[in-house]
């Protein structure tokens, strides 16, 4: 019965060879790793999200006087409504956690080198989109912090010359942030961005099937492949793969269950405790910070402290920090090395990449402390850490001496 219901859409809709491609059958490489479930945690974090802002959104009010009273109403009264609220800060944060886990271990094994390029553009997309997401949801509770945080953000676009202050008034829909600029947020956060993020996420895992999934060594795996053309160092994904990954999502769930029910704000970093408080534009915070995964772009904003001929500090401050994310999406042609992994580029490679990751850490620390002097020196010489890494790719990567990559994947 089974069999010739799914007979009779086969005839119609490639239903069995779609499972098959992208699913059971996809030759998923031996020797992947603890980095490799990243992808799969991130899909689960974006369902978390999809359904928790679902539920959200059926007490939630998009106005300038009820948006915060309404969210202290879904924590207090609604049923269940604090866990629903919990899960979509708290999968807030680790949405921004995997997406970097994610991003470095492509950066690790080179998996945005040939053929991978587009697969990287996409991911990236979906990083840019991400980060729009985050900053539109974090003015939804209207609280102190949602509104100087949208209150930075749109002065830098008033800093651009000539066009900005206009540019700034029609992006705002007023001449200050107010209710109209919430209703507009409100209406990224929840249809086009999320609407966007699932089309390219998408794209992103079907440009993967095509391409091939890499693997921690670097190597082609299409190179050696059996009779049938399958290669011969990967396993189908269903069974060995799917039980990799369920696995990961028990561990995973345990661990945001744990958050969600015994460290919700997790102290101060997953909802600010400042955000308690009902917008005020007339009073500004002490000290104003962003998420802590928009703080190392914070950092890197506030490090430009001197103007440059007709452009503002601030202004320059706003480029180096949307060049710090842009950039991420030039990796395939700044790479020049003939390996793919870390584990046989050579050794200025690997100091490039740990030097990347603590510039990344320190600039996040100091983004999220007011600034000072002796700070801001440092965010000035990790920013320019931060951009050696990239800048510096095509020349490391050409001249130093890489390790002989294998043939085959030995699996020890
Ligand atoms: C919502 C965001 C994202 C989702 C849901 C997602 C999902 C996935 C999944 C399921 C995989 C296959 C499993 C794995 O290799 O981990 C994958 C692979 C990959 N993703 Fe993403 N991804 C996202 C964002 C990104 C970003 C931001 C980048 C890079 C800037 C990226 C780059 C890649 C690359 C290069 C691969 C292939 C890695 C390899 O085979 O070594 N992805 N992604």
């Amino acid at each position: 019965m089974f069999k010739k219901l799914l007979n009779w859409f086969d005839e119609r809709l490639p239903v069995t060879a779609t499972i098959e491609r992208h699913l059971t059958k996809y030759p998923a490489p031996i020797g992947q790793n603890f980095w490799y479930l990243a992808g799969v945690l991130l899909i689960v974090v974006f369902v978390i999200q999809f359904l928790s802002g679902i539920w959200l959104l059926m007490n939630y009010e998009a106005t300038s006087e009820r948006a915060f009273a309404s969210v202290q109403y879904i924590m207090r009264d609604v049923n269940y409504g604090w866990i629903i609220r919990y899960m979509h800060t708290t999968g807030a944060s680790a949405f921004f956690l995997l997406i970097y886990l994610h991003m470095f271990r492509g950066m690790m094994y080179g998996s945005y080198q040939k053929p991978r390029e587009l697969l990287w553009i996409l991911g990236w997309l979906t990083y840019i989109i991400l980060v729009a997401e985050g900053f539109t949801g974090y003015v939804l509770p209207w609280g102190q912090m949602s509104f100087w945080a949208a209150q930075v953000i749109f002065s830098l676009l008033g800093a651009i010359p000539v066009i900005g202050e206009d540019l700034l008034t029609w992006i705002r829909g007023d001449y200050l942030i107010s209710g109209i600029t919430l209703n507009r947020l409100f209406a990224f956060h929840v249809v086009l961005l999320p609407t966007l993020l699932a089309v390219v996420v998408f794209v992103h895992i079907l440009a993967l099937h095509e391409v091939g999934s890499n693997n921690p060594e670097g190597i082609d795996v299409k190179k050696k492949v059996d009779s049938d053309g399958v290669p011969l160092d990967t396993v189908p994904f269903f069974p060995y793969d799917v039980v990799k990954d369920l696995y990961a999502i028990g561990i995973f769930l345990i661990i945001f269950c744990s958050v969600l029910f015994f460290f919700p704000d997790g102290g101060g970093y997953l909802i600010e405790y400042i955000n308690y408080e009902p917008a005020n534009n007339l009073k500004t915070p002490d000290h104003i910070v962003p998420a802590w995964y928009y703080t190392p772009y914070y950092a890197m904003l506030r490090a430009i402290t001197f103007p440059i001929g007709p452009l503002t500090a601030k202004f320059l401050g706003f480029v180096v920090m949307a060049a710090a994310m842009v950039i991420f999406a030039l990796l395939p042609w700044l790479d020049k090395s003939p390996v793919k992994s870390i584990r046989y580029k050579g050794i200025y490679s690997k100091v490039f990449l740990f030097l990347f990751v603590i510039s990344f850490i320190v600039l996040g620390y100091l983004g999220s402390v007011a600034p000072n002097p002796t700070r801001t020196f440092l965010a000035q010489i990790f920013t320019i850490i931060y951009f050696a890494y990239f800048l510096l790719m095509p020349f490391y990567t050409k001249y130093e001496k890489c390790k002989p990559v294998p043939e085959r994947i030995l699996v020890k």
